[in-house]
């Protein structure tokens, strides 16, 4: 696996004191509030997980899985929803925690889909951000880390659902997805 690897663009270490910081952020924006927290399965996971722990709250876990991707690099714009939630938003405080925010297809369909349900606040978490890649306009509102336009993988971030367990962020040698 580490052969795939060309470098580690964010260690371990960086990540979890980020995920501290945010964690933080995210206690003192909820104070004395339940928070719903969503992840989006299954590139957020390990980040949600990790996330989830840091946060000193009545914190409820939902699940949800969505698709844009297929096996390559780049989005097709198409969002599928493969797992839905079967509890109501309906007046509550909700994160959806996502993994990357690329083209921001599948995170502005989303969040559209979820405005819909009326829940009391919505807001995007996500670990990271390629800015520079956008086809639709889209912010979070708590990102980790802003990336350059190179194609990552390890937690949770997967190629053809390889390298999610890798302990750091990586950009994967381009020969691995070109051949
Ligand atoms: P978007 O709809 O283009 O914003 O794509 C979001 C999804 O694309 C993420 O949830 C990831 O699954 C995938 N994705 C985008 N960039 C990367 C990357 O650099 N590594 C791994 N997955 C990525
Ligand atoms: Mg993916």
């Amino acid at each position: 696996m580490l052969k795939d690897i060309e470098s580690i663009l964010i260690p371990q270490d960086k990540v979890q004191q980020r995920i501290r910081e945010i964690a933080k952020q995210i206690e003192a924006d909820y104070k004395g509030k339940t928070l719903t927290m969503i992840c989006i399965l299954r590139g957020a996971s390990v980040f949600f997980c990790d996330l989830v722990r840091e946060i000193n709250l009545d914190v409820r876990f939902e699940f949800m899985s969505v698709s844009s991707y297929g096996a390559g690099t780049t989005t097709t714009g198409e969002v599928r929803i493969n797992k839905d939630i079967n509890t109501t938003l309906e007046g509550k405080n909700v994160i959806v925690v996502e993994d990357i925010i690329d083209s921001g297809c599948t995170l502005a369909f989303l969040k559209k889909m979820l405005e819909q349900r009326n829940p009391a606040s919505l807001k995007i978490c996500t670990l990271l951000d390629k800015p520079s890649r956008r086809k639709v306009e889209f912010k979070g509102d708590y990102v980790g880390f802003e990336i350059e336009d190179k194609f990552v993988v390890g937690c949770g971030l997967d190629y053809a659902e390889r390298y999610r367990n890798l302990k750091d962020v990586c950009v994967l040698k381009p020969s691995v997805y070109t051949k």
